[in-house]
């Protein structure tokens, strides 16, 4: 009986030693940089997937403001690539300010405008700058 009872505490001693192991700080620190390893990697490869290494602000903020849930650089989501935005807008900046600001007509895909209309809303309420920068970002896409 004895017998047992110290085989019982020898196996929760030992299940607890081996479960705190990863808990010591040369555990974390191997956890830590595995993290940073994965991170790093996914970083070069968007690198090298897309020319411009450097979010640009109007990219970042064609992010932020929710733009990407629908348009895509070169394939059709909800909303036509960013690419036949660009191409449509050519030369014609103007056109595609007045279009965020809610004084223009769709020119790419009229059918669907009213999907896109309830975001002209977030466009056309920012100031002058990050407007301009989401535009030139659009515009920039070949
Ligand atoms: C819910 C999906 C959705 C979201 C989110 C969205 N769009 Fe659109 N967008 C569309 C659809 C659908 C069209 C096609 C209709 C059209 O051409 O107006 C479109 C068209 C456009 C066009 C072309 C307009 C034209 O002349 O026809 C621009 C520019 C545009 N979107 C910019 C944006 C920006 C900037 C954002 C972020 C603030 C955004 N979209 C967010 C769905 C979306």
């Amino acid at each position: 009986m004895k017998k047992e009872i110290f085989l019982a505490t020898g196996l929760v001693l030992s299940i607890c030693v081996s479960g705190s192991t990863p808990e010591k700080e040369p555990g974390r620190n191997t956890e830590h940089e595995t993290v940073l390893e994965t991170k790093t990697s996914i970083n070069l490869t968007e690198n090298f997937q897309t020319p411009a290494k450097v979010v640009s602000p109007g990219e970042k903020l064609f992010k932020d403001k929710g733009c990407t849930v629908c348009h895509q650089l070169n394939t059709k989501l909800v909303g036509p690539p960013l690419k036949t935005i660009a191409t449509a807008y050519t030369n014609n900046k103007k056109g595609l300010v007045a279009f965020l600001k809610d004084s223009g007509k769709p020119i790419v895909d009229p059918s669907q405008a009213s999907v896109m209309h309830p975001q002209i809303a977030i466009t056309k309420a920012l100031p002058a700058n990050e407007l301009d920068a989401i535009v030139d970002y659009i515009l920039s896409i070949k």
